[in-house]
């Protein structure tokens, strides 16, 4: 089959090829899935780079790309119950190919008719649905997102004004193609725009008393700000860190608000999807069907394409998460 392989670690953009690869023997707890489609997630780039702690790490020679993606179950080991041809989404490695095999435990099945492309990028679905849970926000609360326009922020936005919630979204740039009312933002700030105060636009907002969760992947200076503008009791989310620069806060920053900051790691990252989990995927996925919850993406590409697909959306990932899509031209390993 064929696969976006690498087999050193390095940049994205230098290491990663295309290559035919035997698809991996199977176990009687495992799963061959015929890939659909899979996003290219900054972690991926990170996995590639070897900066995630054990267990995910690559494996050399000949590791595959990918850590997400959906698919078409093709073969089930005798342990697994899932059926051939149901649809899954694979939590797992080695998803930037036309098969993957992973075992039973790291898949979640999602009902059949599932858009697919949705389906594809379901752990976002899951990290968005997540840290609004973490962040404690209530309903005609403020909470106030970083990296406005990316993937993770406008599916918590949807999530978040679907229960009431206001958002604050702010962004490097806004983006003229975004209708952010759309992705349910309340108030959009736009950094870029000269004259721009943070604070006193939050203040004005939230009539001087700060917003009530910050959820925020971009850290640095703007983050210490962004805690120092929460409301008595406040919770600041990091799930992220793009830029360079470290945040530098006062103890009392926290302690006389009450405030505290905690991190989030998409859960089944460590280890495989709960068989208690179940129920709430499904709502999660639910939540998210509707034709009006969107996830707009960049672009689709073939895994013939891959330097474009990975030069563009490791250098201008504003133009929006792009996703391999293998099921044109692939035929199942039973026909
Ligand atoms: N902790 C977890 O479990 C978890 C799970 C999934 C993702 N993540 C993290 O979530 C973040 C977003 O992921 P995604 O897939 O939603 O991203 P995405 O759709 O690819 O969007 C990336 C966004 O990041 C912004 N950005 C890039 N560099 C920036 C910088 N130096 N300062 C400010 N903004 C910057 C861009 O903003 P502009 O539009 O302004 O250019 C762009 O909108 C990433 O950091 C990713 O690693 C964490």
């Amino acid at each position: 089959m064929k696969a976006v392989i690498f087999d050193e670690v390095g940049l994205p953009t230098e290491v990663l090829k295309l290559a035919e690869v035997e698809i991996r023997e199977m176990g009687d707890d495992d799963v061959l899935v015929r890939m659909l489609a899979s996003p290219i997630n900054p972690g991926d780039f990170l996995f590639i780079q070897d900066l995630y702690p054990e267990p995910k790490k690559p494996r050399f020679p000949r590791q595959i790309g990918g850590n997400y993606g959906a698919g078409i179950v093709e073969k089930a080991g005798k342990n697994t119950t899932l059926d051939r041809g149901a649809l899954v989404f694979v939590t797992y490695y080695d998803t930037w190919s036309e098969y993957a095999v992973a075992p039973a435990r790291w898949l979640i099945p999602l009902a059949s008719g599932y858009p697919i492309q949705k389906a594809a990028q379901f752990m976002n679905l899951i990290t968005g649905w997540d840290l609004l849970e973490e962040s404690g926000v209530q309903p005609g609360q403020w909470l106030l997102l970083t990296a406005g326009n990316s993937s993770i922020a406008t599916i918590v936005s949807q999530f978040a004004a679907r229960r009431g919630v206001k958002v604050i979204s702010v962004v490097r740039t806004a983006r003229g193609d975004m209708d952010m009312a759309a992705f349910g933002v309340t108030q959009l700030i736009d950094l870029s725009k000269s004259g721009t105060n943070l604070g006193e636009l939050i203040a004005d907002l939230t009539h001087g008393l700060g917003t009530n969760a910050v959820i925020d992947c971009v850290g640095g200076a703007l983050f210490g700000d962004l805690v120092r503008l929460l409301a008595m009791g406040g919770q600041a989310i990091v799930y992220g860190g793009y830029r360079e620069d470290r945040f530098e806060l006062h103890n009392f920053d926290l302690l006389m608000k009450g405030a505290a900051i905690r991190s989030y790691i998409y859960r089944y990252f460590f280890s495989p999807p709960r068989r208690e989990d179940l129920s709430l995927l499904q709502r999660i996925a639910e939540s998210a069907q509707p034709e009006e919850f969107r996830m707009p993406i960049g672009g689709t590409h073939g895994l013939d394409d891959f330097k474009r697909a990975i030069t563009e959306s490791f250098k201008r990932p504003e133009q929006g998460k792009r996703l391999f899509e293998m099921s044109h031209g692939y035929r199942s390993i039973g026909q």
